[in-house]
């Protein structure tokens, strides 16, 4: 008689298998996280789980859709208008005892959410290893990107792997006292995902009939934290550029925080060429950076899927936690202060030698191997490989 596998997620199908846990709960951690999901899958003695917190319902389940992926667990802790302290009093009671009944020897967490900082404590009082990929991000200024600066680095405090996505991210962590011992230089896992998807899927229809019309796409996004006391106003400043560039179509998928959705569609719902979409999928979204004239944007992944993609980006932030990308040209900094935006916006869109030299700008981030590198590492970690000679 043979005995049936144990697949309920209290026991391990076979006990020699190490259990490595990926946490997380917004739309930009499961983008980055699938890739480590399959290259963990695709390495002999560890098996992947998935923990979701749910921190952002429609955004993540629709990411988690794009990848195949499904969360073996789910704490589902959003609610309506949640503050950083409920996200905090939800996660960290549940995290840690969940990752105990899933059997983690390991947890993953990514960047900066308020997901990867809480699963992170929550592990660390149970006595279970965190590994923290796209670590040593470092804006060097605790209020922005609020409060993600914050976590990051808290985060780093409570890890023993960390996986730098970048040579300068790695010295962040040098400088904070962290040994080599566990520190990787890894590359951007965004890398990896927006190349496998604006690789195999086609631009939506409407727009590419629009670029084949000659009409210049520019994707716009704006949802942080820290901005949302002056969006209305930075919005009324975007409307100004959209009129000064007729000819241009404008598509801004508007994030579903209600204090976004308040601040934007008053000053942008009545242009003729500002379109305002629901949060796109990534199948949508990564085509259309691709094909995008220019991104104008305050979030950190597009930063990097500009620059993987070679599409100009101006990061609507005074300081920015991807300095690689303004060095190599790729990125520009235009600032918050609604007056600066519109000056720098219409000056890229303006000047197509600029907007060239931008997008012929070496790519910092990385190989699209940074997924492989992470599975090696934590394979390693357990004792199942050696550390392979050409590790940084
Ligand atoms: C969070 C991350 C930020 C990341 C962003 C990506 C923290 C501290 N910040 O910020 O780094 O760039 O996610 O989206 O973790 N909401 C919905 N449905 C959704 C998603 C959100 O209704 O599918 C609502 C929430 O109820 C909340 C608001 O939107 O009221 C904000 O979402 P939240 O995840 O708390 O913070 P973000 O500002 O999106």
């Amino acid at each position: 008689m043979t005995t049936p596998a144990v697949t309920h997620l209290t026991g391990r199908a076979d006990p020699a298998e190490r259990t490595v846990v990926l946490a997380f709960g917004t739309r930009p951690e499961a983008t980055k996280m699938a890739p480590v999901y399959r290259a963990l899958q695709a390495t002999p003695g560890l098996r992947p789980l998935i923990l979701s917190t749910g921190q952002q319902r429609q955004m993540l389940d629709a990411a988690l859709n794009v990848f195949s992926l499904t969360p073996d667990r789910d704490l589902n802790v959003m609610t309506d208008r949640q503050t950083l302290a409920d996200l905090t009093a939800r996660i960290v009671p549940q995290a840690g005892r969940t990752l105990r009944e899933m059997g983690a020897d390991m947890v993953l967490v990514h960047g900066d959410t308020s997901t990867s900082f809480c699963v992170a404590l929550s592990a660390f009082y149970e006595g279970i290893p965190v590994g923290h990929v796209e670590a040593g991000l470092r804006s060097g200024d605790l209020r922005e990107p609020f409060p993600e600066e914050a976590n990051r680095r808290l985060t780093g405090v409570l890890s023993t792997l960390d996986f730098a996505p970048t040579p300068g991210s790695r010295e962040n962590l040098r400088r904070e006292g962290k040994g080599d011992h566990g520190l990787f230089v890894t590359g951007q896992t965004a890398v990896d995902a927006v190349r496998e998807v604006a690789g195999r899927v086609p631009l939506r229809s409407e727009w590419q009939a629009r670029v084949d019309a000659g009409q210049p796409l520019v994707t716009v996004t704006m949802h942080r934290r820290e901005n949302q006391p002056m969006m209305r106003e930075m919005a009324q400043a975007l409307a100004r550029v959209a009129r000064a560039h007729p000819d241009h179509h404008f598509i801004y998928p508007v994030h579903l925080s209600p204090a976004v959705q308040e601040a934007v569609r008053p000053a942008l719902g009545h242009l003729p060429n500002f379109e305002l979409t629901e949060p796109l999928d990534y199948s949508d979204m990564a085509p259309l950076m691709a094909a995008s004239r220019l991104l104008a944007t305050d979030s950190g992944g597009l930063q990097e899927e500009g620059a993987a993609l070679g599409v100009p980006v101006a990061v609507l932030r005074n300081v920015t936690e991807r300095p690689e990308g303004v060095e190599a040209g790729v990125l520009k900094l235009a600032g918050n202060d609604p007056a600066q935006l519109e000056a720098v916006l219409n000056d890229l869109l303006d000047s197509e030698p600029t907007l060239a030299a931008m997008r012929a700008a070496r790519n910092p981030y990385g190989d699209g191997q940074a997924a492989r590198r992470i599975a090696q590492a934590v394979a390693w970690h357990f004792g199942l490989q050696d550390r392979p000679a050409d590790w940084e």
